[in-house]
């Protein structure tokens, strides 16, 4: 038996990724981009064994049931058949990040696993491959192989739908401050969530217009390292992606309370001359997108207002590693 081990990290979208094409090879209906964290990261270890009678799926100390575990099992099921391992696997994971709590844990959990898990099986892929295998497990994990900021191509087809590094190396003084509102498992997955936007919201078809112009506009923006047009996109593309909550049917939201009064706050930093941006996910918890000078005066404010322990300051980091 041979253990192999991958660390993963999560990536927030600044483009977001909010549908399917095809819900089994997860095409999405859109690229997307996003931004690789430091902060929050999955290790996961990947040992195939004679001797095992089933797969088995331990996370943060707790073995998984049959039901929780199964989108591990049915991506191990999909290694097995890429490498023609026959026996089966321990998948032991530690999620350096609040499970579902809308900081995309699935990111770096399926890269990791797909890192961990096909060289458990015998086989050594490339990063774009590891990128096309991690998209099977979920959507944004397709990025969270590649550091810094990654566009995930949509393409039409397992080949084409994969992620490309933008700027692996960021030069750029910038972070990330993500605020915990609710630790909380979300009520409506991000994988339903999607379906039903793509299935019912009148606004779809829009999205996908506006999905087009803010990857042509903020392409640019972040190699001239302009953070005001960098800001105004991400902002303005989260609360897009969310419009497609509120306009399905039946409607729902992410936000609660404190998302909101959050996102005022933000607001009034900007008025008072401190330049930040908020972007979320399928999640009540904001991330505020800031320079590094801007940090203080961000992070003492939402401290105030929400208590410094719900704050984690992330920087971009970096693609899978094998430990
Ligand atoms: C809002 O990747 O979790 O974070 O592909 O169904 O597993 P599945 O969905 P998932 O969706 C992420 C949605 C998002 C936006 C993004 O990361 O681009």
């Amino acid at each position: 038996m041979t253990a192999v081990t991958a660390r993963a990290h999560t990536n927030i979208a600044l483009v977001k990724y909010w549908g399917k094409a095809d819900t089994d090879l997860i095409i999405p209906q859109t690229s997307s981009l996003s931004l690789t964290l430091d902060q929050f990261y999955t290790d996961t270890t990947v040992a195939f064994d004679a001797d095992f009678t089933a797969d088995t799926v331990i996370l943060n100390d707790h073995r998984l049931s049959r039901d929780a575990s199964q989108k591990v099992r049915h991506f191990l099921d999909l290694v097995r058949q890429m490498s023609g391992e026959t026996r089966f696997a321990t998948v032991t994971s530690t999620n350096h990040v609040p499970t579902a709590a809308g900081l995309a844990s699935s990111a770096s959990a399926f890269a990791a696993l797909a890192g961990a898990a096909s060289r458990a099986a015998g086989m050594e892929l490339s990063r774009a491959d590891l990128s096309r295998l991690a998209r099977r497990g979920s959507g944004s994990a397709t990025r969270s192989i590649f550091g810094g900021f990654v566009e995930w191509q949509a393409g039409h087809d397992d080949h084409t739908s994969v992620a490309v590094p933008f700027q692996e190396q960021v030069d750029w003084p910038i972070a990330m401050v993500a605020l915990l509102l609710d630790p909380h498992e979300k009520k409506v997955s991000s994988r339903q969530g999607m379906q039903s936007s793509v299935t019912t919201s009148p606004y779809y078809p829009a999205w996908k217009q506006v999905v087009a112009a803010d990857l042509a506009a903020i392409k640019p923006a972040i190699l001239a390292h302009d953070f005001t047009t960098t800001g105004e996109i991400l902002e303005a593309n989260a609360m897009r992606m969310h419009a497609l909550t509120l306009s399905a049917n039946p409607p729902y939201s992410y936000f609660n309370g404190d998302t909101l009064t959050a996102m005022q706050t933000v607001r009034d930093l900007r008025a008072a001359g401190v330049a930040c941006y908020y972007t979320l996910d399928a999640g009540p918890n904001l991330k505020v997108f800031c320079q590094t000078p801007d940090l203080p005066a961000v992070t003492t404010q939402l401290a105030a207002q929400f208590g410094a322990d719900r704050l984690v300051v992330a920087h971009p980091g970096p693609g899978i590693q094998f430990l």
